[in-house]
């Protein structure tokens, strides 16, 4: 699927993601800034923090209990639709979908 980045000063990135690939690693293989993927997609970092787009959250779905405690503790704001991009696998469905990087 396609997916695009919308950078702070509204610079967009764009990739086609390969299915099955997470979209941390699909951001950080983008040079997505912000997107830092610290842990590697295990989910103790939350230096993947993305928000997004709220057009897609219903397809993206909502983060699952640990991933919302994770949430909890990342350096930008958490919002409606944060999620943690490595807990986000590319599947055709996500065709299109926004995602905003967060900057503190
Ligand atoms: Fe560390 Fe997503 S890469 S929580």
């Amino acid at each position: 699927p396609k997916v695009t980045w919308i950078l702070k000063d509204g610079k967009e990135i764009t990739a086609d993601v390969p299915v099955g690939h997470n979209l941390m690693e699909a951001a950080v293989a983008k040079n997505v800034p912000n997107v830092i993927g610290e842990c590697g997609g295990c989910l103790s970092c939350a230096t993947c923090h993305v928000y997004v787009d709220p057009a897609w959250y219903a397809k993206t779905g909502a983060p699952d209990d640990m991933e919302s405690d994770m949430l909890e503790i990342t350096v930008a704001e958490r919002k409606p639709t944060s999620r943690l991009s490595c807990q986000i696998k590319a599947v055709p469905e996500l065709d299109g979908l926004i995602l905003r990087v967060p900057y503190i």
